[in-house]
């Protein structure tokens, strides 16, 4: 569910790696503190943990190296290879998405990291619902991306980058799927999760819902 942009990514992969380093000037204010975002996802993580849209493997990596055990989900299979690569047979990746894939026999914490947004919202209230059900009382749910504290915010962040030349990330602002706090707080919590949301850069929050 939600495959429709992963065109983007056969080709992204190569490069992916330099982009969050900043190397792109159009996207350097979305990944600044990129590694200190994804440290505070794996922080916040505990048992056996889902990954959603691992990319290149970085969240994956940090997941691995503090100790749990990971399945990764990664629709994209250049994608999937890079991290196949960095994890060197540590953690299964295995092809999937949001929605399709086929579910490890336990599940405590399921993450993710700047890909959440290829859901639409209707995508996403189905996904959250599917969540809730997955885990037990006390699982969570750790997503990092982008999201506006209201459509008044995505709009001007819109203008922002056009402004400022960010004809790259002006037409992606529009054309993926970047949502309101309000809507994920109302899903998240019409689904049973209490969740907070901590501001990471301009664009990225770490939403963290506990399932009551
Ligand atoms: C911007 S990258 C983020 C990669 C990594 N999580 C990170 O933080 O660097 C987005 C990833 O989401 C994946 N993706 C795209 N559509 C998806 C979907 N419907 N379900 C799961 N992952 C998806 C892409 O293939 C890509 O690897």
């Amino acid at each position: 569910m939600g495959r429709e942009f992963l065109n983007l990514f056969e080709e992204w992969s190569q490069s992916y790696d330099d982009t969050v380093e900043g190397h792109d000037i159009e996207y350097r204010e979305v990944f600044k503190h990129y590694e200190s975002i994804l440290g505070s996802v794996a922080k916040r993580s505990k048992g056996h943990v889902l990954e959603f849209g691992v990319g290149t493997g970085n969240l994956t990596q940090k997941l691995v190296e503090s100790g749990l055990s990971v399945t990764g989900i990664e629709p994209s299979p250049s994608m999937r290879e890079k991290a196949i690569e960095k994890l060197k047979g540590k953690t299964e990746i295995i092809d999937g998405d949001f929605m399709e894939f086929k579910a490890p026999g336990q599940v405590d914490t399921i993450v993710s990291t700047y890909a959440f947004h290829h859901l639409n919202d209707q995508e996403k209230a189905k996904a959250i619902g599917y969540y809730g059900n997955l885990l037990k009382t006390g699982g969570k749910i750790v997503f990092a991306d982008t999201m506006y504290p209201s459509k008044e915010a995505y709009i001007k962040a819109i203008s922002e980058a056009q402004d400022s030349g960010f004809y790259s990330l002006a037409k992606d602002l529009q054309t993926e799927y970047y949502t309101t706090i309000p809507f994920l707080r109302q899903v998240f919590e019409e689904n049973g999760f209490v969740v907070q949301f901590d501001q990471c850069n301009s664009f990225v929050w770490i939403l963290e819902a506990e399932k009551i």
